[in-house]
């Protein structure tokens, strides 16, 4: 089973519709999540490339992912688009990463730079902010500076990854290639401005699309399962169907959502997902049913 492909906008990406976030394969001493090691992290990114999924989504502040990629399938550079982020800056406490997001030429530069010896690679396909507002990437001329490393050959395309309430600003630059947004069932708010993106022709990644696993998942999200449970989303699961692929599959139901990069370290998982995503999207009926579900608890918090 290969993943169903898009275009990613208005860039030269056929990308698979289920991509990878490799925040997960961090390691050691990052955020006290579950920790994968280098044979674990080696294991999941080649299953990643055996499985068709071709967008691989890290930043230079997830730990030890961005080194991973690069000495685990760096030799398969031709099988993938690669994302990375500018703009962070980190310092490794004793046990956990200290992150922060700076805004200026040199750390952009350098961020890039640590990105291409790590990921040991010539370019990285897209070049996203990690956050920023509009008005201080224009002060601080950054993005021209995307532009210079884009002549420069290093970058392909230049994207974002924000939410709002900075992310109309930042649409209104009218500068990205690409925007990576958070959405899923349990979490729509962005879901117009996905549509107004899509619509505009620039190329939607979004992110937390299988929402964290749902209420399956191995470390528990409070505020996923109260949704989930206040808007009575079990009543559509049945022996044939798990909550995450309802899910994942309505969040591909939204063809303005060229990609979503879920994360995943378990091989089931993975394979769950590639089986959920091949079923194709959700009929526009039930898409509807489970939108005004969840809208109708939304609309009391
Ligand atoms: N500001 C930013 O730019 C930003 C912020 C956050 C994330 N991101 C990017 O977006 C990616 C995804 O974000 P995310 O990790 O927050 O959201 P996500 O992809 O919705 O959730 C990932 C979680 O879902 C679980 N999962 C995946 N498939 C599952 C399945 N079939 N059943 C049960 N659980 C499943 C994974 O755990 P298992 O390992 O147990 O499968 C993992 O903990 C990140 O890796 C990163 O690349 C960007």
């Amino acid at each position: 089973m290969i993943p169903p492909l898009a275009q990613l906008g208005k860039t030269d990406m056929l990308v698979s519709r289920l991509g990878y976030g490799s925040m997960g394969i961090r390691g050691p001493r990052t955020w006290g999540v579950r920790v994968v090691d280098d044979a674990g992290a080696d294991q999941i990114l080649n299953a990643v490339l055996d499985s068709g999924i071709n967008l691989i989504d890290t930043s230079p502040d997830y730990g030890a992912s961005e080194d991973r990629i690069g000495r685990f399938i760096s030799h398969r550079r031709d099988e993938y688009y690669l994302a990375t982020k500018c703009g962070c800056v980190y310092t490794q406490q004793e046990d956990h990463l200290q992150l922060d997001h700076v805004w200026n030429r040199q750390v952009i530069t350098k961020n890039l730079e640590t990105s291409l010896r790590r990921l040991r690679c010539e370019f990285v396909d897209i070049l996203q902010f990690h956050g920023g507002d509009a008005e201080t990437l224009k002060r601080e001329g950054l993005i021209e500076c995307l532009r210079d490393l884009k002549r420069s050959g290093k970058v392909r395309f230049i994207g974002v990854s924000t939410s709002l309430p900075k992310l109309p600003g930042m649409f209104d630059l009218g500068v990205f290639d690409t925007y990576q947004i958070p959405y899923s069932l349990v979490a729509p708010e962005h879901a117009s401005w996905i549509q107004k993106i899509g619509q505009a022709g620039a190329g939607v990644i979004v992110r937390g699309g299988i929402a964290q696993g749902g209420p399956d998942a191995v470390i528990a999200r409070p505020a996923v399962n109260d949704v989930w449970q206040k808007a009575n989303l079990d009543q559509w699961i049945d022996g044939s169907t798990s909550r995450a692929e309802l899910i994942l599959r309505y969040t591909l139901s939204n063809s303005d959502c060229h990609s979503t990069i879920v994360g995943t370290c378990d091989h089931r998982h993975l394979a769950e997902n590639i089986a959920a995503v091949a079923k194709g999207p959700l009929p526009p009926e039930l898409c509807n049913e489970l939108r005004q579900s969840v809208a109708a608890v939304l609309a009391t918090q």
